[in-house]
């Protein structure tokens, strides 16, 4: 029977060759491994079913989308379990116990890939690019099928089919690329919000982090593929985007004819349909005027900001490599604050970075007192081998360096339960995202400012934009009303 199907698929290989140009060339494959489909179902009687499983970011999210796209393609059904027939692990490697949890579960993989010798176990992702990892797996996980990294997610039919015809594991990394594939398909997790990629990579190379060797250098999509991504997603129901990049106010700076981050706002923002617009994640650096003035006059852009400090300390910063000082960021919050008053601030902060002194680290909690933080996401210090601050000498005990990081996460909870109580009692306008998972009479939407509120109401709302009474406030959420 398998032989049968794959003289289906030499057959269909000779009539004509496969395109050199993209993406003409995965749609190709994407029409065999169709028909390979097929006969697959037909042989086993069922659909054959996927799981993607993403580790990292939201790029990192955004990339498992178009993954799951070219799969339902080829006519795999989504399930929720990784008892799957092809399993696709999209890794992070930003910290190390990221790295450690994803070998644990390729282990646990393998053993069900005993029980179902047709499954198909796929890596990918920004581990993937790091040399020792592929290595390891090659020696360890022999059962693994195909390999990719970041730059060429778009090839995964082409990979897939590669597998299916060699009969061997197929790795394929790059090491860079300045190639970006348009109109390929993507699955949205929901109906009504998405993510939309506005640049990949990042060249800023903070000292600790490993983003920039893994994600490559800095490109940007061309303006007006951004846009039409958009229309189609608003045709489609969505009413809520996040533009994703890693420094997004650096957008446009690579493009052959430049545009700003302030000018890709104002054409997002006159998108019919679309109510809100989010971003993520902007750098400190690069954050200017004419963003902030855009954000001021804009009425969909939320009123919500997401800004990594990583730490308050100018000394560290330095070294850090991050280009601002404390007084540069608290100053920028404070222009911020100025436009858009009811702006609610959220960071991401790195604790027990080499060389951090207890004076450090006092800077970092003045920070998040003068800010004034809804939330922050706090991470201890990881060592990246490649990384510069990997080699750095005075690296902090791990001891002091979790002292720190439970203070700072009292002083964060405290910043936030403050700021959620000032919106106590108002009336605000919440996108329905979902029913909530504990109580089945109650719905959990997000406000402008990304705060979570439930309250009583029905699926039919799910995706519609609301307005709700803030009720009572508990720390991190509200109970709502809705009027
Ligand atoms: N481009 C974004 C962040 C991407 S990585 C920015 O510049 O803000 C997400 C977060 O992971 C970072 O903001 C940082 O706080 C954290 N991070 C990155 N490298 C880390 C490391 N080596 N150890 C601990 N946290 C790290
Ligand atoms: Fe990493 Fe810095 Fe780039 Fe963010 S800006 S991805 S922290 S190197
Ligand atoms: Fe992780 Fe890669 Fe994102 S390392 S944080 S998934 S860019």
């Amino acid at each position: 029977m398998k032989e049968n199907m794959m003289d289906l698929i030499s057959r269909i290989d000779v009539k004509q060759d496969a395109p050199e140009k993209e993406p003409e060339r995965q749609y190709y494959f994407m029409d065999l491994l169709k028909n390979w489909m097929a006969a697959e179902k037909e042989r086993l009687g069922r659909d054959l079913t996927f799981n993607v499983q993403t580790f990292g970011c939201q790029m990192n999210a955004k990339d498992s989308e178009k993954l799951a796209g070219i799969l339902e393609t080829i006519g795999y059904v989504a399930t929720d379990s990784e008892a799957a027939d092809f399993v696709i692990y999209n890794t992070c490697t930003v910290r190390e116990n990221a790295n450690t949890r994803v070998y644990g579960r390729i282990g646990y993989l393998g053993n069900l890939k005993k029980k179902n010798p047709d499954m198909k176990i796929a890596l990918c992702g920004c581990m993937m690019q790091e040399e020792h990892v592929v290595a390891k797996i090659k020696e360890s996980y022999r059962f693994v099928d195909v390999i990719f990294g970041t730059h060429n997610i778009f090839k995964m039919a082409e990979l897939i089919y590669d597998r299916l015809t060699s009969k061997k594991m197929v790795v394929d990394i790059w090491k860079e690329t300045d190639k970006i594939v348009e109109e390929l398909p993507s699955e949205r997790k929901f109906e009504f919000k998405a993510g939309v990629n506005i640049m990949y990579g990042c060249n800023n190379f903070c000292s600790y982090c490993i983003v920039p060797y893994v994600r490559g250098r800095e490109r940007s999509r061309n303006p007006e593929d951004i846009i039409k991504e958009i229309e189609g997603m608003v045709a489609n129901g969505v009413v809520e985007i996040m533009l994703l990049g890693q420094n997004v106010n650096s957008y446009g700076k690579t493009l052959e004819n430049p545009v700003t981050f302030a000018q890709l706002l104002q054409m997002v923002e006159k998108v019919e349909g679309l109510r809100r617009i989010r971003f993520m994640t902007p750098h400190p650096k690069d954050f200017s005027d004419d963003v902030i003035e855009v954000m001021k006059n804009s009425e969909k852009i939320c009123s919500h900001i997401h800004l990594p400090v990583q730490s308050g300390s100018t000394n560290l910063l330095k070294i850090m490599n991050r280009k601002y000082t404390k007084e540069d960021y608290l100053n920028l919050v404070d222009r911020i604050k100025a436009a858009m008053p009811h702006a609610s601030f959220t960071t991401d902060i790195i604790v027990g970075f080499p060389g951090e002194t207890e004076e450090d680290f006092e800077d970092t909690l003045d920070v998040v007192r003068k800010v004034g933080y809804e939330a922050a996401y706090t991470f201890l210090y990881s060592k990246r081998s490649g990384t510069p601050a990997a080699t750095m000498e005075n690296q902090v005990p791990e001891e002091v360096a979790k002292e720190r990081f439970n203070r700072l996460l009292k002083v964060v909870q405290e910043s936030g339960s403050k700021r959620a109580m000032e919106d106590e009692g108002k009336v605000m306008e919440v996108l329905v995202e979902e029913k909530n998972s504990q109580d089945g009479t109650l719905v959990t939407g997000r406000l402008s400012n990304n705060l979570l509120v439930h309250f009583k109401g029905g699926e039919e709302l799910i995706g519609q934009i609301v307005n709700v009474k803030l009720s009572e406030c508990k720390g991190f959420y509200y109970i709502g009303e809705l009027v």
